[in-house]
């Protein structure tokens, strides 16, 4: 067994929807103070897919430049972590996978679990590369956010996929051993199988959240994790960015640091650049995070970095990085600030339409149109089988 092996994100690539709807334009619809969606939550604006977009179409289109870029000889394994699932069997991963072509010699799966999975499917996938450090892991988090119209929720909707390869000597983050989890029964966040938009108790959410941030510190603390002070910059789950701010402080505060304003900012600000404009992406949210945070702070070679992932219902985890040396070079800061860049506005009409369509549940065949300037697409629906092309 390879003792010595380091394991960790070797690319990372994110994609997000075709449309944006801005928190002014709730705000003008619903009445309220839009300085509530911008100061009180730290939102801006949401990711709205295209009636042909959905997590299969954003997993392809984020982890298709990874494969451009490495290869695909080297991944046996592809873990697809999402809440908003378009089957109840089929792994969406399948589809990502018959997409960009990947060998017929992989396995594919989708796990559950929240906003949390991303980082189970990222543990998942260190363990599998400590086995045999000559593969590599296609990890996908993909989520679209739905909550329903008028409820407090809708304004912290969005939708995002994050693609990390994971492998042995990685070039982005080193992900190091110790990590501290944390589970407790709670009824903060979920979704029945028969809803498509999810029930949340906004401010149990907030309060189970801030429990986890203590139990899975206590667990990686007694597991001999670093102290608070060795982390140059902490990536939280963010289901909006002000979660963040309140997390660090929770987590300075239970520790008995000062909580200085500028510090908390300086440790967490950047992660909070791209899930500002696009919203909550569930299971990418902290990986949307990670990306913000790599591609805008200043040089990062060596530091550590804190990861609090937390999912409703709820089990949360506390892990390390460290920044690899010559981690810039590999970055797609260009790809992504384009991908939010270039997503059109779409005015409240607009919005609510796509809100509100669902597929008939009558087996025939459902046409989707084009609506999506994405590499990939949803086609339709047709004997109840979704229909994914290239476009
Ligand atoms: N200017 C500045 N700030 C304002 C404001 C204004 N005009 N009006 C309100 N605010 C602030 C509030 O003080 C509050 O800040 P605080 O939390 O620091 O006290 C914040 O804006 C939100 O206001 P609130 O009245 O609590 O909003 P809400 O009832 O609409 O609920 C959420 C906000 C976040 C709880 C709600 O959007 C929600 O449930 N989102 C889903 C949460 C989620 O995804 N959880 C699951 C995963 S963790």
């Amino acid at each position: 067994m390879p003792g010595d092996v380091t394991i960790g994100i070797h690319d990372l690539s994110l994609a997000t929807a075709r449309y944006v709807l801005t928190h002014e334009t709730l705000a003008a619809q619903n009445g309220a103070n839009v300085a509530k969606y911008h100061r009180g939550i730290g939102q801006h604006s949401m990711s709205v897919p295209a009636a042909d977009e959905d997590i299969v179409t954003m997993a392809a289109d984020a982890a298709a430049p990874i494969v451009a870029r490495h290869g695909a000889d080297r991944i046996r394994t592809v873990v697809f972590a999402t809440e908003t699932s378009v089957d109840q069997s089929k792994a969406a991963g399948v589809y990502v996978h018959s997409l960009l072509g990947l060998p017929s010699a992989a396995r594919v799966v989708e796990l559950k679990q929240a906003c949390y999975s991303g980082t189970a499917a990222l543990q998942f996938a260190i363990g599998l590369v400590h086995r045999d450090p000559s593969q590599q892991v296609l990890v996908i988090a993909s989520d679209v956010s739905r909550y329903e119209l008028g409820t407090a929720g809708e304004a912290t909707q969005g939708a995002a996929a994050v693609a990390m390869l994971v492998g042995a000597d990685p070039a982005l983050v080193r992900i190091e051993k110790q990590s501290g989890v944390f589970t407790a029964d709670i009824m903060d966040f979920w979704r029945p199988n028969y809803l498509t938009t999810a029930l949340v108790d906004g401010r149990e959410s907030i309060s189970a959240y801030l429990q986890a941030v203590e139990g899975t510190w206590k667990d990686y603390t007694e597991r001999g994790g670093r102290a608070l002070d060795e982390f140059s910059a902490f990536c939280y789950h963010q289901p909006f960015t002000k979660m963040a701010y309140k997390a660090h402080r929770h987590l300075l505060q239970h520790c008995g640091h000062a909580t200085d304003e500028g510090e908390i900012t300086r440790a967490i600000g950047h992660t909070t650049a791209y899930n500002a404009e696009i919203g909550n992406s569930y299971t990418a949210s902290m990986y949307v995070g990670l990306a913000a945070l790599l591609d805008h702070a200043d040089d990062l070679t060596g530091r550590a970095i804190g990861f609090l992932s937390y999912g409703s219902g709820s089990v949360a985890e506390f892990f390390a990085g460290t920044v690899v040396p010559g981690y810039r070079a590999q970055l797609r800061s260009d790809a992504h600030r384009e991908a939010i860049s270039r997503r059109e506005k779409i005015g409240y009409t607009k919005y609510r339409e796509l809100h509100e369509r669902s597929f008939p549940v009558d087996g025939g065949d459902h046409p989707v149109p084009t609506e999506t300037t994405g590499p990939y697409r949803l086609v339709g629906l047709s004997s109840h089988k979704r229909i994914y092309a290239t476009r």
